[in-house]
């Protein structure tokens, strides 16, 4: 298999990452969260102070069989690459995604970043050996913080009576219960106009 950088200025490079991208993020799940095509324009060739991003595919057989963002913030953390991999469905379990993880941790160290971030998604009740999860810590990867996925149909039509941690979903054990008392403002807040 052959892994490269994408040209993310040539639309036809670009479209093969993200044809991947996000057949991966539909795949078994309800409420994908994938970026759009214009959106991926956006985030990979509008001029950001704050974040370079890089995609990388994986090529096999004439075809782009996987893909990985890697997000180097230039801010803050430093010392970290935010990344994500992923393979086609019909690839999987060949050795491609380790092959694509060791080249995002490749690329984070010769960035000079010692830590990489990864996400893995699952569903709320999967168990500890889902595949995705699995896969990760099979990589040497160790869980650190689990964010909920919440749904909450529209429209609302008495949000007090709507908590934010549904039932079975308590809030996290230190943090008040949270209610949406009304609506939420539009404007900016003071200070980061
Ligand atoms: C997770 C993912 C990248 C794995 O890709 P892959 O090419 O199948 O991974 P590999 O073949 O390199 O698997 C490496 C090891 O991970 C574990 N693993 C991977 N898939 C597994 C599965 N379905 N069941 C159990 N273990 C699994 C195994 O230990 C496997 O080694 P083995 O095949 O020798 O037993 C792929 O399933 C995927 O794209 N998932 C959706 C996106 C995602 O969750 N990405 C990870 C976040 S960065």
């Amino acid at each position: 298999m052959e892994i490269r950088s994408v040209d993310v200025h040539d639309d036809e490079q670009l479209r093969a990452w993200y044809d991947v991208y996000r057949a991966c993020a539909l795949d078994e799940r309800d409420y994908p969260t994938a970026w759009t095509w214009p959106e991926t324009v956006a985030a990979f060739r509008r001029p950001d102070k704050g974040n370079r991003r890089d995609a990388v595919v994986g090529e096999q057989s004439g075809g782009t069989v996987a893909a990985s963002i890697l997000v180097y913030p230039l801010l803050d953390n430093t010392h970290a690459v935010y990344a994500e991999t992923a393979v086609l469905a019909q690839w999987r379990r060949r050795g491609i995604g380790t092959a694509m993880v060791d080249d995002i941790v490749q690329r984070s160290r010769t960035a000079g970043r010692r830590t990489v971030i990864a996400e893995v998604v699952y569903p709320f009740d999967a168990a500890e050996d889902h595949p995705f999860r699995a896969f990760a810590r099979r990589l040497g990867f160790v869980e650190a913080l689990s964010d909920v996925h919440r749904i909450l149909d529209l429209p609302v039509d008495d949000p007090s009576d709507r908590p934010v941690a549904g039932p079975g979903h308590a809030p996290s054990p230190g943090l008040p219960d949270r209610h949406l008392a009304g609506p939420l403002s539009r404007r900016v807040p003071r200070g980061l106009r």
